[in-house]
């Protein structure tokens, strides 16, 4: 397998684009690329600006990323057809520490189940699996997997009505020991997981976003504490978590100044 060269854009063609909701659509591309579950990309559109992206499948000929259409750039990226150029570089971060025999929960939020996506393949069968979402249309690969999901959503429109951290407090209070706990969501959320995950002593992984540049490490645009997200993560563990005095608290914006975190993900850089 081949790693795309990290400084340096690769061009490539969307070769299948997969609407996935009104909200998501997927890009595949056809490329051979070294990757752990967990590692994102930056991905160009040339003209436009360059964004991190998780890769949310993977096989030994192609990949895909997975996008929520939000702001400019990433309603551009959902209206890219087949054949539209983009640049890519990577992949970059740390990526998800994976033990497939042991007994794990995978707590996915939103668009949060990409990154987990490729993580949930690679775990055995006695994963328990939890997705939330707002609302219906916001489940992501409803039909995907070979292992059983539970769903749940704000509204109750699909699934269990409440969080999911509901569902997870339902299971290890049923007596399921998890050795793993993996997250990925909105911020708020993966505190959540992460608070009953040291209650219960069971060690957590989770995925951050800040504001990414460069995405290894050089211009300090996702410094989150004393961690560097793009480089020391984005996937952080317990150990790491316990000292991270800006996790579910600070962010820095596009201006590198360091703002409330529910300001952070209300702004809009364009
Ligand atoms: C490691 C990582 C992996 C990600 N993977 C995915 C994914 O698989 N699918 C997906 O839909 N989104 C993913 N994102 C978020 C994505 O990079 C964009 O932030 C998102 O698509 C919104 O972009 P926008 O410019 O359209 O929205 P805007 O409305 O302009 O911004 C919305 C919010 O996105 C965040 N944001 C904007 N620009 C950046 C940036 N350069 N770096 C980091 N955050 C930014 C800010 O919190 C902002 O408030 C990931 C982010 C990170 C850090
Ligand atoms: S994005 Fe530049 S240091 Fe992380």
């Amino acid at each position: 397998m081949e790693n795309i060269t990290d400084q340096r854009h690769i061009m490539l063609r969307v070769e299948e684009k997969r609407r996935e909701s009104p909200a998501f659509a997927t890009l595949f591309f056809d490329y051979c690329l070294a990757f752990k579950p967990g590692q994102f990309i930056m991905v160009w559109i040339p003209g436009m600006d360059e964004k991190p992206y998780t890769i949310s499948y993977h096989s030994k000929t192609r990949f895909a990323i997975t996008i929520e259409a939000k702001g400019l750039f990433s309603r551009k990226a959902v209206s890219l057809d087949k054949g539209a150029l983009v640049g890519i570089r990577g992949p970059f971060g740390n990526g998800f520490d994976i033990y497939p025999d042991s007994s794990a929960a995978v707590i996915a939020g939103g668009c949060g189940m990409a990154p987990l996506a490729t993580l949930v393949e690679k775990l055995g069968k006695n994963t328990v699996f939890i997705h939330g979402a707002r609302s219906k249309d916001y489940i992501l690969y409803p039909d995907r997997f070979d292992i059983q999901r539970q769903f749940c959503t704000d509204d109750g429109s699909f699934g269990y009505k409440g969080f999911v951290t509901d569902l997870l407090k339902q299971q290890i209070e049923s007596g399921r020991q998890f050795d793993h706990v993996y997250a990925c969501g909105p911020e708020i959320m993966m505190a959540a997981v992460f608070d009953l995950c040291e209650e219960h002593h069971i060690p957590c992984q989770v995925s951050l976003e800040r504001y990414m540049r460069c995405g290894f490490g050089v211009c300090g645009a996702c410094v989150c504490g004393s961690q560097i997200v793009c480089k020391d993560g984005p996937v952080f563990n317990s150990t790491a978590l316990r000292d991270m005095v800006d996790f579910n608290k600070k962010a820095l914006l596009k201006s590198g100044k360091e703002v409330d975190l529910s300001l952070y993900f209300s702004w809009r850089c364009q």
